[in-house]
């Protein structure tokens, strides 16, 4: 008994690894759909591109062009950072989480197709 639940334990421990898409079901995107221009690229320009630029970004991840910052908001790794989860590298590093009206802004970005 107790060996099939260790390895149960370990099955889901083996699922939950392989599940790289972001889950941003708990945002509630009623109100408005932000755009990159008006409401994304500002944000990341402020709390995130002085370490994420162009040039010698911090763990090669550049979130200062449209298509990286597409790709990267369906990531759970960049979610995981943001919501300060344990795991991964709380980010914006060394400074306080964003608050939550600024991730309800990404996160509804996101799940409304990334409109530019
Ligand atoms: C002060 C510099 C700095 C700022 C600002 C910053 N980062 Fe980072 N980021 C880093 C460094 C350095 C790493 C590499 C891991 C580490 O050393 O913490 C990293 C790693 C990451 C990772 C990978 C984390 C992991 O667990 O693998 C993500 C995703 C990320 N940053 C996203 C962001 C986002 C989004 C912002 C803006 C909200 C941001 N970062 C702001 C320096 C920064």
């Amino acid at each position: 008994m107790k060996k099939i639940s260790i390895f149960s334990l370990f099955s889901l421990g083996f699922v939950a690894c392989m599940q790289h898409e972001a889950d941003l079901s708990a945002y509630n995107c009623s109100s408005t759909i932000p755009t990159y221009t008006a409401d994304i690229q500002p944000i990341m320009t402020t709390h995130c591109t002085n370490c994420h630029g162009a040039s010698n970004p911090s763990d090669g991840l550049d979130l200062s062009t449209y298509t990286n910052v597409k790709e990267h908001v369906q990531h759970a790794r960049f979610w995981g950072s943001l919501e300060h989860k344990s795991k991964y590298e709380a980010m914006p590093k060394n400074a306080a989480k964003l608050p939550d009206s600024v991730l309800t802004k990404i996160a509804c970005w996101a799940k409304n197709g990334s409109p530019q």
